[in-house]
């Protein structure tokens, strides 16, 4: 009889769940990866007293991380809370007692992955983190491992299930915005602070680490400009569709010569493209590599059981040992790694404009005359029929050709300071491959 492996959780939540649930119905299929049962010893939560939706052995509970460090029985543990604080602190513990461990926490890593990789490798242990980006995407895998071979170009992505879930249901269903976001809650899906997903902080932090994996670069998160999807309505989506795009939340970097080009922000992407296609809690990574060529992912990026999956995957490479090879030989998160400063590259892409303009003679000229003076030229208009005044404003909506985005940033504050528009103008990027 082999000797099972003993691992410690922290974090009983939604991920802790689901981890709990694979390790447990799915046992002898684990086993006979890791090449020896994994159980679950103990379990650090907040509150012991609540009703669970799964089963851990009697006795095994405790709010005290130390129940789980200093059991010497343990040499794994799945660290699968949320939030920075006392997430770091548990780490740092757990790694100087000598533990592996494996987490589901992009913002921890996003913040203090460096520190906490140095603290790993001074001890000999390991990080593995495959849940903290795309859900249950192997994603992290195959960036760091199976593409090492390329050199990436690009990667775009659609990194924040919550936001993408939202998107979904008001475009399918004509929910609204807050229906849609507490059904992404009462799922799963979400965040504990959900303003991290709908603001693109998540989605902009599993790209920072996306970019450490694939261009070696550590890129502090705060600095890639960012925009959530919290400032969209229904109507955005509707002039996009009938403009044949969707609205997605759209992560992307570029290689620029020597330079990253990085930004998260809801942009439209043309109906019937994989991002496109990407529906509810599903998640997308298009990659570009030098030898491979374009390469997509996609598959359920939130949820329980998808990123139990991946947490569950990153244990058993841990156990067999695969986890503190990759750990030892790459870089990952080191603190040498030269950091990169992102050049705003300014993009020339489409975009779209929603302008609501004072519904008087002579606004149309005004407005596609700003446009015309910095260099933007108008593919379509939209004004429909609708019955404004010269004080509530109708909507106009403007898709352009390619343009420079820093010419369209300039006009549309130019035009928003006009006494012909009321309220503040969107402009979205438009990405047509
Ligand atoms: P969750 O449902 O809110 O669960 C969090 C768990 O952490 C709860 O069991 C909670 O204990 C425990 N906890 C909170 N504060 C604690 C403390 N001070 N000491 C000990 N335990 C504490 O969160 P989740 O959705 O499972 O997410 C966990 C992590 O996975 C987060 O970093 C999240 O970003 C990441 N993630 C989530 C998903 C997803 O789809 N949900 C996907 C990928 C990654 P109690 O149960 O006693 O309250
Ligand atoms: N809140 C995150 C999301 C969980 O919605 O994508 C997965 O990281």
């Amino acid at each position: 009889m082999i000797e099972p492996i003993r691992i410690g959780i922290v974090g009983l939540g939604t991920v802790g769940s689901g981890v709990v649930r694979l390790l447990v119905e799915s046992a002898n299929h684990i086993s006979r990866h890791a090449g020896r049962p994994i159980v679950v010893q103990k379990v650090v939560v907040q509150d012991v007293n609540k009703v669970r939706s799964v089963q851990v052995p009697g006795g095994s509970l405790s709010t005290d991380i130390r129940h789980i460090s200093l059991d010497p029985s343990i040499s794994v543990v799945a660290l699968l809370m949320g939030g920075l604080e006392p997430a770091r602190s548990m780490m740092v513990e757990l790694l100087k007692n000598g533990k592996d461990v494996v987490t589901a926490n992009k913002a921890l890593l996003a913040e203090h992955g460096p520190e906490l990789f140095a603290l790993a490798r001074r001890q000999e242990r390991s990080i593995a983190f495959e849940a903290a980006v795309a859900g249950g995407i192997p994603i992290v895998a195959a960036i760091g491992e199976c593409l090492a071979a390329n050199r990436i170009e690009s990667i775009r992505g659609i990194l924040n299930g919550t936001s993408n879930f939202i998107l979904t249901r008001m475009e399918e269903d004509g929910s609204s915005y807050s229906d849609a976001l507490k059904l992404a809650q009462k799922n799963g899906f979400a965040e504990a602070d959900p303003s991290m997903d709908v603001d693109g902080t998540d989605a902009t932090q599993k790209l920072a680490i996306l970019a450490h994996l694939a261009f070696g670069v550590w890129v502090p998160w705060a600095e890639i400009p960012r925009t959530g999807i919290d400032g969209l309505d229904i109507d955005l989506l509707k002039y996009a569709e009938e403009l044949g795009y969707r609205i997605r939340l759209v992560a992307v970097v570029n290689r620029a010569a020597d330079k990253l080009a990085m930004r998260v922000g809801p942009a439209l992407v043309k109906i019937g493209t994989p991002l496109a296609e990407t529906r509810g809690a599903y998640n997308a990574v298009s990659i570009v590599g030098d030898a491979v060529g374009r390469m997509f992912f996609h598959g359920l990026g939130a949820g329980q059981m998808p990123t139990a999956s991946a947490v569950v995957a990153d244990i058993i490479d841990t156990v067999v040992g695969r986890t503190a090879i990759t750990f030892r030989t790459t870089g990952l998160l080191s603190v040498d790694t030269p950091t990169t400063h992102m050049n705003e590259t300014d993009t020339i892409e489409r975009h779209f404009l929603r302008i609501n303009v004072s519904d008087k003679p002579g606004v149309l000229a005004r407005i596609t005359g700003i446009l015309g003076n910095h260099g933007i030229s108008i593919a379509s208009v939209i004004q429909h029929d609708v019955s404004g005044s010269p004080d509530t404003g109708v909507p106009l909506v403007i898709m352009t050709h390619q343009c420079a985005s820093i010419a369209v940033r300039q006009a549309i504050s130019i035009i928003d300071q006009t006494d012909v528009v009321r309220g503040r103008s969107v402009c979205l990027s438009v990405l047509d491959e």
